[in-house]
């Protein structure tokens, strides 16, 4: 097989590379019973007809994550793949609120991601960046919470994210968390446009200053805002399985990926949960390739943009490209 192309991920929730085989070990150390009984029965529960379907089970196997080594095993197993598939640099979404309104403390969480993360360049020649997501189906008081729990570990933060249930809660309602982010000198994206409307997109630039917009293909369905997000070389991380598998997009054959490139949108490719949807990064790259027919240079343009969108800097970013 040929090596995989260089490339960083940038929209990747560290608890969405749970294997169902880690999720029963979790289980297991950890003396829980998951509702399912074997490795196969619980693969078969990963068929979604939405985003909503998909966060149901998402958040139920997140249970088994209850200790640093469980953190810590979980995203040694995310770093170990993504250098398998070519990833030199990943910005790794985490969501705290998932495990801090279940009992586990944010350092525990924090403590076990980031202990993994210090040995990633030199383990796996891949360097790292975290962004802690809020979860936009919960109050914008519990995220305020949750950026004062993080307030003393700003040197392993990156970013502040949006993510979690996207209708119905408007970028809007996190104005005050993501200004009060940008204070502490925090970098900002949002998950916008992935089942929502462009609205919420103009939103996440407009009201939290989102640097990248996370999925964003509803963009399409508003020319004006297309050309903005052109002209501003505002990056896009698409990510076509997931898409697929949570049906914002019928296939794979008519995924919107091409109409996004001819706009001349800064355009990136991303896995999102790929235990959940079939597939890493590079899986992703290869699928588009085959169903849409991009061409080789397409997919090194996709790879040169993931390093561009990218939070990192100048001196790794050019060593890299
Ligand atoms: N959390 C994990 N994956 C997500 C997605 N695709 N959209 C919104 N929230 C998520
Ligand atoms: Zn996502």
């Amino acid at each position: 097989m040929h090596m995989p192309i260089p490339k960083a991920e940038l929209h990747v929730h560290i608890e969405g590379t749970l294997e169902p085989e880690l999720a029963f070990d979790l289980a297991r150390r950890n003396g829980i019973t998951l509702p399912y009984s074997e490795v196969e029965e619980l693969r078969a529960a990963y068929s979604f007809s939405d985003l909503q379907s998909f966060l149901n089970l998402y958040y139920e196997l997140m249970d088994v994550l209850r200790t640093e080594e469980d953190f810590r095993d979980l995203t040694l197993a995310y770093l170990a793949r993504a250098a398998s598939q070519g990833v030199r640099h990943a910005e790794i979404f985490f969501d705290p609120q998932a495990h801090t309104s279940r009992g586990v403390p944010f350092e525990v969480v924090l403590e076990g991601i980031t202990s993994a993360l210090k040995t990633s360049e030199d383990e796996y020649g891949v360097s790292t960046a975290l962004i802690l997501c809020f979860l936009r189906d919960r109050p914008a008081s519990e995220a305020m919470e949750t950026l004062v729990a993080a307030r003393p570990h700003l040197e392993h933060l990156s970013a502040v994210g949006l993510d979690s249930a996207e209708v119905g809660h408007p970028p809007s309602k996190f104005t005050e968390v993501f200004d009060a982010a940008a204070q502490l000198g925090l970098r900002r994206v949002a998950h916008a446009g992935e089942e929502g409307p462009p609205e919420y997109i103009r939103e996440a630039l407009d009201l939290l200053g989102a640097e990248r917009i996370d999925h964003g293909i509803r963009c399409l369905d508003d020319p004006d805002l297309v050309t903005r997000l052109a002209e501003s070389r505002t990056p896009l991380t698409v990510c076509p399985f997931s898409n697929v598998r949570l049906r914002a997009v019928d296939t794979l054959d008519v995924h919107p990926l091409p109409a996004l490139m001819e706009a001349g949108l800064l355009v990136t490719i991303n896995s999102d949960d790929p235990s959940y949807f079939g597939g890493h990064v590079h899986d992703n790259f290869l699928g588009v390739q085959e169903h849409l027919g991009l061409s080789n240079e397409d997919l090194r343009s996709l790879a040169r943009n993931s390093f561009t969108a990218s939070f990192l800097s100048e001196e790794r970013r050019s060593a890299l490209i």
